[in-house]
């Protein structure tokens, strides 16, 4: 991406900062969580988010100038774009934006220095377009624990950054609720990474989505169970305020309700309703007046940049210069007389101290409150060690899926227990962590061995190959059998069981793959799963 000196003559643009509502200093004090408020932790002043989504329009970007396969930019490497949007965002009174997607082999410095001098914040999404957990064939394994980690590690040294999204709308209706466990998993594990690198507490949570069926389960499934586990704050992506509504009329004092027992922050961590366009933002007055500030942390406005969808606050031409928009004046006009009240930590006893009892299992909501287990990519490795069939290496992901529902149709009910996925029950392999190319692996070699290792049966079309497996260390031994052995087992809340127990007659008939009537929806997950790999999530 390339931006012109035009980009920095925008920085013209910016007017002179009018008596703010949103007091304007250094964001040098980080933001804490105390019961289901934001403070400062120093001043003990209240934090009410007025934040922007900032997200780089690909449209504008040179794709010859990405990375083969990078499907994103991270705006806090692009420092001429930083130069001239930040002032923008000063002016606007943001204290926070908010960001999708981080380059974790670029640097962010000098983006979140301007940032930082400008008085705002970052809360920052853990995943990318391409690495995100697949709502469609959800699994948590080691390849997003990684990515996961090195943005917390990459931002982590920045006192400005104010929070982490493990997820965006990843459950968006009643089809795919049980994406929800894969996703507190990503949860709890972020949340137990912080502490053991023994990082500053920064909070980790989620940006949920507003499907009216399933919006009162999110919000209690990610805030049940032990703490550990649970959400340090819950955005929510909100768009029924359009135009000129009302509290009533948009439903948020409905919402509000709903949300005054809540033991976490809660905020929107999308808003802005562009039908009818251009917007007045009258919103502002609801979400930072007295009905709502004792009980939401404020907002995120979707979003800065004009696109095709026609939210921006700001457009960018293709030189790189910058232009304020209709929605950029009113939104300004409206942040300019709001004024929230806040409460000072020290006089702040948290009044909701219960988490919410974790949702039941209706015909709209099916996810277990047992969550997928930790990647662990050693035990992994040690499993790679013993697999005597594998994927060819002109086997192409997609096609896994074929092959994967052939075998595990093949093994029956259980066959593929050490493997499973299974959010809705709470099933979960010990091996269900690895990667697809290992799982596939698995599932070879537990076929290849049913048929006595016949040639005949580890070649698929010479998309499968033979390999010679390699004694176990004493390292790898512990591993593997902590695993419940190379078949791996199911863990989760029907108990332990070993993956080759198969408790039912109902086998699959030979040669299908379709019709296995009982654990035909484990089948079906998994499958899934494969057939899922590498689509978009965001
Ligand atoms: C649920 O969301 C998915 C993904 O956005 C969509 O493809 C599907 O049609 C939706 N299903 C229902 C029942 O709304
Ligand atoms: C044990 O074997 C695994 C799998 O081959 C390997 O990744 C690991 O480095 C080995 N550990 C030791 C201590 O040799």
């Amino acid at each position: 991406m390339k931006f012109t000196s035009a980009a920095v003559a925008a920085l013209g643009l910016v007017s002179s900062v009018s008596a703010a509502a949103f007091k304007k200093r250094a964001a040098t004090d980080p933001i804490v969580v105390k019961g289901s408020k934001f403070f400062h932790k120093n001043s003990g002043e209240q934090f009410f988010m007025n934040g922007v989504a900032y997200q780089t329009d690909l449209s504008l970007v040179d794709a010859s100038d990405l990375p083969a396969g990078q499907q994103f930019v991270d705006p806090l490497t692009d420092i001429e774009a930083c130069k001239r949007d930040v002032p923008l965002l000063e002016a606007l009174h943001t204290n926070l934006i908010r960001v999708y997607a981080i380059d974790t082999t670029k640097s962010q410095d000098a983006c979140m220095k301007l940032l930082q001098d400008a008085g705002i914040y970052v809360i920052a999404d853990l995943s990318e377009p391409g690495l995100s957990i697949n709502r469609d064939a959800p699994a948590w394994d080691h390849h997003l624990y990684e990515r996961y980690t090195a943005v917390i590690d990459k931002l982590q040294k920045y006192d400005n950054v104010m929070g982490f999204f493990a997820g965006n709308e990843v459950t968006n209706n009643k089809s795919n609720t049980d994406a929800s466990p894969f996703v507190k998993a990503s949860v709890r594990d972020m949340k137990a990474y912080i502490k053991e690198k023994k990082y500053r507490e920064i909070p980790v949570g989620y940006a949920t989505n507003d499907d009216e069926f399933v919006r009162d389960q999110l919000a209690d499934y990610f805030n049940c169970g032990p703490a550990e586990e649970s959400v340090d704050f819950w955005g929510y992506n909100i768009y029924s305020w359009c135009g000129e509504s009302s509290l009533k009329l948009s439903g948020w004092d409905k919402r509000t309700e709903e949300y005054s027992d809540y033991n976490v922050p809660v905020f929107f961590a999308e808003y802005g309703c562009n039908k009818p366009y251009p917007r007045k933002f009258t919103e502002v007055q609801a979400l930072y007046g007295d009905e709502m500030t004792p009980v939401f942390s404020g907002g995120i406005v979707y979003m800065y940049f004009q696109e095709a969808n026609n939210y921006g606050l700001v457009k960018v031409d293709k030189s790189g210069k910058a232009s304020k928009l209709s929605d950029y004046t009113s939104l300004e006009g409206q942040l300019e007389s709001v004024k929230p009240k806040g409460v000072k930590m020290s006089s702040y006893t948290p009044a909701n101290t219960e988490a919410r009892a974790c949702p039941a299992e209706t015909e709209n909501w099916k996810a277990s409150a047992e969550l997928p287990p930790k990647p662990d990519q050693p035990t992994c490795e040690c499993l790679r060690s013993q697999l005597s069939c594998v994927p060819a290496a002109n086997l192409a992901e997609k096609k896994y899926a074929d092959i994967f529902g052939y075998i595990c149709g093949q093994l029956g009910e259980g066959g593929c227990d050490g493997i499973a996925t299974d959010g809705a029950n709470g099933v979960y392999g010990s091996y269900s962590m690895c990667d697809a190319e290992i799982r596939l692996g698995w599932a070879l070699t537990k076929y290849y061995e049913s048929q006595n290792s016949a040639a005949s049966a580890c070649d698929f079309d010479r998309q499968a190959k033979v390999v010679t497996p390699t004694s176990l260390n004493s390292t790898c031994e512990k591993m593997v059998d902590a695993a419940g052995g190379t078949a791996g087992k199911a863990l989760g809340s029907t108990g332990t069981k070993t993956g080759g127990d198969s408790k039912s007659s109902d086998k699959p008939n030979a040669g299908s793959c379709l019709t296995p009537p009982a654990g035909l929806s484990t089948l079906v997950v998994l499958v899934a799963s494969f057939l899922g790999m590498g689509m978009i999530m965001l």
